[in-house]
């Protein structure tokens, strides 16, 4: 299962479930999970939909009690167990909605762009998760630091590596997701990299994130 909490929507989209009111409504409406979920374009794989009105949303949120937690509180209510995995997207901003995905996940997946000026953000990011931690969600668990966009081509990439196994050392996952064409053209057929391109070098990539992260699991 799939939820989106980021306005622009993007993973919602590329699914073929845009435009719903979806997430907005189980965070602002009191609405479950269930009954917005929507089947994706993609076998097993169903998905709650960000829209337009979620941008208001954290506003909305903002004057509640405990607006932190209102995600987790919907899906303590959820029927779960016919799902292996509940993702969360995120939007690109530490805000409420943000917070909101933190308090209710069990493990965050923090990808950072292979470039010096993502790691500002990295430093950002990590220090909000040290804060959800101890004021919201014990439980959370950083699952990794994912390098994406990964240009072997360039000095500039392993410097980046470098400097965030440095600093992190083996939380950095050993799958690097490389810049690959393919991954900017699936989107637009609607498609996932293993379907729409599955012998290139980002179907080989995302799939050696996927058997780490179950290996991490199961280890
Ligand atoms: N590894 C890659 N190789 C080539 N293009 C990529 C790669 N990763 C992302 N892109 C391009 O960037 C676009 C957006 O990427 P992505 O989905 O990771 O960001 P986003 O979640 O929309 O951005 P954000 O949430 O940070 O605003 C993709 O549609 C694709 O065009
Ligand atoms: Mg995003």
């Amino acid at each position: 299962m799939l939820l989106d909490l980021d306005p622009q929507g993007n993973a919602s989209s590329w699914l073929g479930g845009g435009g719903d009111i979806g997430i907005f409504s189980v965070l602002t409406e009191s609405q479950s999970v269930e009954s917005q979920l929507v089947k994706s374009t993609v076998e097993g794989l169903s998905l709650v939909p960000a829209s337009q009105r979620l941008a208001g949303a954290e506003r909305i949120l903002a004057n509640e009690l405990a607006a932190e937690t209102t995600l987790r509180r919907r899906l303590e209510g959820a029927e779960l167990s016919g799902w292996d995995y509940v993702i969360i997207d995120t939007p690109p901003a530490l805000n409420l909605l943000t917070i909101n995905a933190l308090t209710a996940a069990d493990q965050v997946l923090v990808p950072v762009e292979a470039h010096v000026l993502a790691l500002s953000g990295v430093a950002q990011i990590v220090s909000t998760i040290g804060l959800v931690q101890s004021r919201l969600n014990p439980k959370l668990r950083t699952a990794g630091f994912l390098l994406c966009r990964f240009d072997s081509r360039t000095r500039h990439s392993a410097e980046v590596r470098e400097r965030l196994t440095a600093k992190f050392g083996d939380r950095v996952l050993r799958t690097v997701i490389h810049e690959n064409i393919r991954l900017a053209e699936a989107p637009s057929f609607a498609e996932p990299i293993e379907t729409y391109a599955p012998s290139s070098q980002g179907a080989a990539d995302y799939g050696a994130l996927a058997m780490e992260f179950i290996a991490m699991e199961n280890a």
